[in-house]
């Protein structure tokens, strides 16, 4: 696992956005797995200023997404589909039939699983986003997620839908329940680019560098995989022993 530790959000969405761009420009038909959250918005931000820069194109890219919440639509600007729209695939060149997130429409969730499932095993993932929960969750696979899992839904705990609480009006229109990719899913990726940042993250960043691999912390499973970067900001690798 690389560590960058860098001075601030700005600085981590600079260094994350000139890994994702350097991929595009190697290999302009890249498969991206994003993700969605306040930690990747910066990084969308700056690669969407290489579009209009002419640096990057994304004609020949895929993307697929990690998540997506159960029981509000597509058209809520709460929803994952939303906010990867907003943030990013509405000002760049991408073919929309190339954009995948699962989808959490209507009542057969499961079904809805094994299809994004299905397509994700069609597809190779050049490199991963991710963020990570104050409790180590990984796109919404909580503690406790047996690290075989695939495509599933999860009931949110408390503590995440407290932390998404900041984006609703109030905790009752948070949802209850997710689509994810697994914790095999994500492990899946050739790369892997974790963001981190925040004094309330700091916690989380001694447990993710000190604490054994276990499925209470989801995130520990990223050390067995072979190229990992994580990019921490000073704020939230504040407790780390210099
Ligand atoms: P955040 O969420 O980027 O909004 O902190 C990360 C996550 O819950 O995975």
């Amino acid at each position: 696992m690389k560590i960058i530790v860098v001075k601030d959000y700005e600085e981590m969405s600079a260094k994350c956005a000139e890994i994702f761009i350097n991929q595009l420009k190697n290999k302009p038909d890249s498969t991206l797995g994003l993700a969605t959250g306040g930690s990747p918005v910066g990084t969308y931000k700056k690669i969407v200023e290489a579009y209009n820069n002419g640096e990057v194109d994304f004609s020949k890219v895929k993307t697929y997404n990690l998540d997506e919440y159960c029981g509000i639509s597509i058209l809520h600007p709460q929803s994952y589909y939303y906010f990867m729209h907003d943030n990013l695939f509405n000002h760049v060149n991408i073919v929309e039939d190339n954009v995948h997130l699962p989808s959490a429409s209507g009542e057969n969730f499961v079904k809805q699983c094994d299809e994004y499932n299905a397509m994700l095993h069609e597809a190779e993932i050049d490199i991963q986003l991710l963020g990570i929960g104050s409790n180590g969750h990984i796109a919404f696979n909580e503690p406790g997620t047996p690290f075989d899992l695939e495509t599933h839904v999860v009931e949110l705990t408390d503590k995440t839908r407290q932390d998404n609480k900041r984006f609703f009006n109030s905790i009752d229109e948070v949802p209850t329940h997710a689509l994810t990719m697994g914790i095999k899913n994500i492990m899946a990726a050739k790369q892997i680019v974790m963001l981190i940042s925040g004094a309330n993250k700091a916690d989380t960043v001694l447990q993710l560098l000190n604490g054994p691999i276990t499925e209470e912390f989801p995130a520990s499973i990223l050390h067995k995989h072979p190229n990992v970067t994580v990019i921490i900001d000073e704020a939230a690798y504040s407790k780390v022993q210099k």
